[in-house]
């Protein structure tokens, strides 16, 4: 091996979760939606732009001593449609999933449309079909503006 795809670049972790794959450039949105601001002091390793075989570059998050709920997993998926969920026990991956967009997404983002009944005085909870993955657009069903993904992740 030591070629530029294996070289370490950061440890391995004892316990904790790794977030492989994400999209690259898409860590620090990752983060946001995970309400991770490293400021509880917890040890989390950050790997951005590092060479991947099966995407050309990736994003790699590593949270030691912390499980993520199902919830914040499908969250990951707005950001990082291809990530996957690694969770770490004594230094084995014991658990290893992919994140999942959901056919709908409901209650999460806003609507990009000021107008749209669910940005209104007597809000309905948004909901929005998905009209891509990557990158993410979503379809709101009350008034079909398409929702970005610079948008979205705006909102995080
Ligand atoms: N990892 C880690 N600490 C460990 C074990 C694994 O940080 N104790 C990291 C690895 O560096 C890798 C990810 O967790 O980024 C998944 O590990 P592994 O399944 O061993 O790697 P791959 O086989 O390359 O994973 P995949 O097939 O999902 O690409
Ligand atoms: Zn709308």
């Amino acid at each position: 091996m030591g070629d530029v795809e294996k070289e370490l670049r950061v440890s391995k972790i004892k316990t904790g979760t790794v977030i492989d794959h994400i999209t690259s450039g898409k860590a620090l949105a990752v983060l946001r939606i995970l309400n991770i601001t490293g400021q509880t002091g917890a040890i989390i390793s950050i790997l951005m732009n590092v060479p991947s075989k099966m995407h050309g570059k990736k994003d790699v998050i590593k949270v030691e001593n912390r499980k993520l709920t199902k919830e914040e997993v499908n969250k990951i998926a707005l950001a990082a449609p291809d990530a996957t969920i690694n969770i770490i026990k004594n230094f084995k991956v014991t658990e290893k999933k992919s994140v999942e967009l959901p056919e709908f997404i409901e209650g999460i983002i806003k609507c990009s449309n000021p107008g749209c009944i669910t940005n209104t005085s007597e809000p309905a909870i948004p909901r929005f079909r998905i009209v891509s993955k990557t990158p993410v657009n979503l379809r709101c069903v009350y008034c079909e503006r398409i929702t970005g993904e610079k948008e979205l992740l705006a909102q995080f």
